[in-house]
């Protein structure tokens, strides 16, 4: 069993994805890393059926992953990159949700629910509304709620982005159990940690597929992670740093003053500086 991409182009005002063609197979954690805005988010909503790709098709088993609706096939979940909390529920009402909406009974939804918080060592903030959790536990939250259900397709999108090294490392462990029992698992990541954790990974860059990468060697490479990414660098990632401006104490004017703060989100797509 395996979850295709088929030709998979995706345009809107330009063209987001630009004929992907892969595989993602049961039994596996794969990895698609790319920079910001490179098609990951749009890739795995294609692959989960909330929207229809422009030409090509996303398929699992055989079967359409675009069922007309936008509403995907009950064999996936998803891990939203921003969640999809509802944030006047309780953590524990947001999972049990997601298991009454697939037909399970409220008691045994609400226990199920229990013992997903537990896996993320959050059972203790079941009780809690979720606009009052922080950034980290409301991912632990949405991770609870997309492994609770025993999806064949799990899709994770950033799911470890605002987590320490520690939960990072749990969550790595629990996407594995999923994978063990059979599931697809796929996991867009910014983190070459991540990438390591998994057995196959791809790069998007720009809406293209930048390689196709076979399972990870460690022993081939010392940082196989940073050699892929670096590979799928786009040429922009090779200039120079900008140094940061110098900026003079402003005068007390009054006027507000704009002060525009280097974006470092892709720090991780760099080139380490070799002037050293
Ligand atoms: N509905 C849309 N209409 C136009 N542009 C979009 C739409 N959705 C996403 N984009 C753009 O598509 C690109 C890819 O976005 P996304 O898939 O979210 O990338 P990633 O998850 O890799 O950061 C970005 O430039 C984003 O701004
Ligand atoms: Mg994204």
């Amino acid at each position: 069993m395996s979850l295709k991409l088929d030709h998979v182009t995706y345009v809107v005002s330009r063209t987001l994805l630009d004929d992907v063609d892969l595989e993602f197979k049961a039994g596996e954690l794969t990895a698609l890393s790319g920079p910001s805005g490179s098609g990951k988010t749009t890739l795995l909503s294609i692959a989960g059926g909330l929207v229809e790709a422009t030409s090509g098709t996303a398929s699992y088993a055989g079967e359409s992953m675009w069922q007309g609706t936008g509403d995907p096939r009950p064999e996936v979940s998803f891990v939203l990159q921003v969640y999809g909390l509802v944030p006047i529920l309780s953590a524990r009402e947001n999972v049990s949700v997601a298991l009454r909406a697939r037909g399970v009974k409220p008691a045994d939804a609400d226990e199920r629910a229990e013992a997903a918080l537990a896996r993320f060592h959050i059972a203790d903030l079941g009780d809690r509304q979720v606009e009052e959790l922080s950034g980290g536990q409301m991912q632990r939250v949405a991770l609870a709620r997309g492994l609770c259900v025993d999806a064949q397709v799990l899709l994770a999108d950033e799911p470890t982005s605002e987590l320490d090294e520690g939960n990072r490392g749990l969550v790595l462990a629990e996407l594995r159990k999923e994978a063990d029992r059979g599931a697809v698992v796929v996991v867009a990541t910014h983190d070459p940690a991540v990438v390591d954790a998994c057995d196959r990974h791809y790069v998007l860059d720009e809406g293209k597929l930048v390689d196709h990468i076979e399972p990870i060697d460690l022993h081939h490479f010392d940082h196989p992670e940073r050699r892929i990414i670096e590979e799928a660098a786009p040429p922009h990632f090779d200039e120079e740093v900008a140094p940061e401006p110098v900026t003079e104490p402003a005068e007390p004017t009054g006027e507000p003053v704009l002060v525009e703060t280097p974006a470092d989100a892709d720090a991780a797509f760099r080139r380490p500086s070799t002037d050293s």
